[in-house]
């Protein structure tokens, strides 16, 4: 079965072709991040009209891609949210648009969902039951996963995301946006050698990242910091410690077999080499494009939502708060 998948929630408009849910035919992404690091972050207007312009000329890139015709598609998965309503809808609409004119099925898909669907691209196979960690820019999410689709939050952020937190951190430090691959060029070059809080907020799987932001706020505007990479590598630290920590000691409680990471600020080098060598159980990245936002991930997730039966009417409609659980 080959779903074309479609990705429009943020400030990335992706397409692609997966086959039986695991196999990429085709990945494109068109970002937008030149256009709105001149802002210093997203502009949702902004998005949203880049939206329209990149949508159909990614969708015909990912069909030539996988050299398929719409005769070899057999269904439609697009992202209904969680994230920015303008830039859902454009996604949503253009599948509406396909699955009429050419009588192809639909579905819609959570992108945190995705973000966990990205594990099935990957190299390797699944072991149930797993806790999952999405870190992006709108979610530090730790879900228990106990079969296909069968999910229990475990914790959530309680203020910023992880994604946030370096996006924040970097504009405090001058190095420019997005935040996480700035922090993580400026860390490679310096030592964690500053120290900064961990909020640890035990007896719970929650996580809060807004303190380690303050502390560095406070030590810009203090006496001012030596090393900008030494800031870096200890706010780098600082998040990275608490993440790993945190969700070795979830999957110990719930007695998991396997760890699986996602979400955009799963392309980062340290976390993923920190939780590989913390977990004493196997643990399961995608690769780093993966990780980020795109249409693979969206596909594969669609793929199997078909499986189940799920397909959905021309009714479909945005949901830009949706939940994992
Ligand atoms: O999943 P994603 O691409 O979009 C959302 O769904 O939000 O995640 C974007 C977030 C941004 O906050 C970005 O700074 C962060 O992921 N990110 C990283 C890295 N690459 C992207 N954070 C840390 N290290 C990275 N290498
Ligand atoms: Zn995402």
């Amino acid at each position: 079965m080959k779903v074309l998948g479609i990705e429009t929630s943020c400030d990335e408009t992706a397409a692609a072709v997966v086959e039986d849910g695991s196999r990429i035919l085709s990945n494109q992404i068109a970002s937008q991040v030149e256009i709105h690091a001149r802002y210093g972050g997203i502009v949702p207007e902004v998005a949203s009209r880049q939206h329209t312009l990149s949508i159909m000329p990614i969708i015909e890139r990912a069909m030539a891609e996988a050299s398929a015709t719409w005769d070899d598609l057999d269904g439609v998965a697009v992202t209904i949210g969680p994230g920015l309503a303008g830039s859902l809808l454009i996604g949503v609409n253009t599948a509406k648009a396909i699955s009429l004119a050419r009588g192809l099925p639909i579905t819609g898909v959570n992108h945190l969902e995705g973000h966990i669907y990205a594990n099935w691209l990957a190299e390797g196979s699944l072991d149930f039951p797993l806790v999952c960690l999405i870190v992006s820019g709108g979610h530090s999410d730790l879900v228990l996963v106990r079969g296909y689709r069968r999910y229990v939050l475990l914790g959530q952020t309680r203020d910023d995301a992880a994604g946030e937190a370096f996006d924040k951190a970097s504009r405090l430090l001058g190095l420019g946006y997005p935040g996480g691959p700035a922090i993580e060029r400026a860390a490679s070059s310096g030592t964690a050698s500053i120290p900064l809080p961990r909020a640890w907020l035990k007896g719970t799987n929650d996580f809060s990242f807004s303190g380690v932001k303050t502390a560095l706020l406070r030590l810009v505007e203090g006496d001012g910091i030596s090393s900008q990479e030494d800031a870096a590598a200890s706010f780098q630290e600082a998040v990275v410690d608490v993440l790993v920590t945190k969700t070795v000691a979830a999957a110990r409680e719930h007695g998991v077999r396997q760890i699986l990471l996602g979400g955009g600020v799963a392309a980062n080098e340290r976390l993923r080499q920190s939780l590989m060598e913390s977990s004493p159980i196997p643990v399961l990245i995608p690769e780093p494009i993966l990780c980020t936002d795109n249409a693979a991930m969206i596909a594969a997730c669609g793929y199997f939502r078909f499986e189940a039966g799920e397909t959905d009417g021309l009714d479909l409609d945005v949901i830009p708060n949706l939940r994992i659980a």
